[in-house]
């Protein structure tokens, strides 16, 4: 029975992540094996692709090629989004989608820098405050579930992308200097709400629900997030360039999930 209703819809991810960070770069990649050029990205598309038969998705992991249930290549359908902060709404449609298996949220490791300073703090600040309005919806979609259990658990991986350039940041600095970043953003939003005389009455406890992780005090951490079924990993990775680990992990975090 369960093999059945997973045939039945096919498992699909969102590519979500600011502009410039490598997401049509991925799904070209994924899909035909080699990139080419993109532009910016104004409307959303989707791919249907093939899990490589050396990559093994977790649904197939136990099963052999002689056994008569083995289903054979497995697929699933990819969707790119625009980065830009503008059309983003797009995007957000798409979480409540009962195929959806994760969320591969792309970010530029080469431009999340504090010290490099300029642009790159730039890019942190951009990064961050688009992965904690994600963080924050998919947590609104398990505290305000009809029932008891809440949603299925959704993972959340956020590929660091551009690890072929010498400036990009290793997985753990990119983990922290995000979640650092995302407190930031949520003591920002706070403090608005608080100036503008919202949220100090009656609201306050209405308004709970809506700070990111454990009721928005102190800091914020990608663990807390698994109190409402995401589960967030970092991984590094490159879509182009000869150097770096190339999309290998990508793809066996994709397998997990399908
Ligand atoms: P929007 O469509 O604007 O949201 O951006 P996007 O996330 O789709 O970015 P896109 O795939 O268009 O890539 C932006 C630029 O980054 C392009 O010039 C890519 O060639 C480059 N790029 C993508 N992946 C890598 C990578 O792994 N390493 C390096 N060095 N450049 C990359
Ligand atoms: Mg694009």
């Amino acid at each position: 029975l369960y093999r059945t209703q997973a045939q039945a819809s096919t498992a699909s991810f969102l590519l979500l992540g600011p502009s410039g960070a490598g997401k049509t770069s991925l799904l070209t990649l994924l899909e035909r094996g080699s990139t080419s050029a993109t532009h910016t990205s104004q409307t959303p598309s989707s791919a249907e692709i093939t899990l490589p038969s050396t990559i093994k998705s977790a649904s197939n992991e136990y099963r052999s090629e002689n056994d008569s249930s083995f289903s054979g290549a497995q697929r699933f359908i990819l969707t790119d989004t625009p980065g830009h902060g503008k059309l983003r709404q797009f995007a957000s449609d798409k979480l409540d989608a009962k195929t959806l298996k994760g969320i591969i949220f792309v970010v530029d490791a080469a431009n999340l820098s504090k010290e490099s300073g300029g642009r790159a703090e730039e890019g942190l600040t951009e990064a961050a405050e688009y992965l904690h309005d994600v963080l924050l919806a998919l947590q609104k979609r398990y505290t305000s579930a009809k029932t008891s259990k809440g949603p299925k658990e959704l993972p959340v991986l956020i590929a660091a992308n551009k690890f072929d350039l010498f400036t990009a940041l290793p997985e753990k600095l990119v983990k922290t200097e995000l979640e650092k970043e995302i407190t930031n953003v949520r003591n920002t939003k706070s403090k608005g709400l608080l100036d503008s005389g919202i949220g100090t009455s009656d609201d306050a406890v209405e308004e709970e629900k809506e700070w990111l992780g454990d009721g928005g005090e102190g800091k914020f951490e990608f663990r807390q997030m698994e109190e409402v079924n995401v589960f967030v990993d970092v991984i590094g990775g490159n879509v182009t360039g000869a150097d770096g680990p190339g999309v290998g992990k990508w793809w066996e975090w994709i397998a997990k999930q399908i």
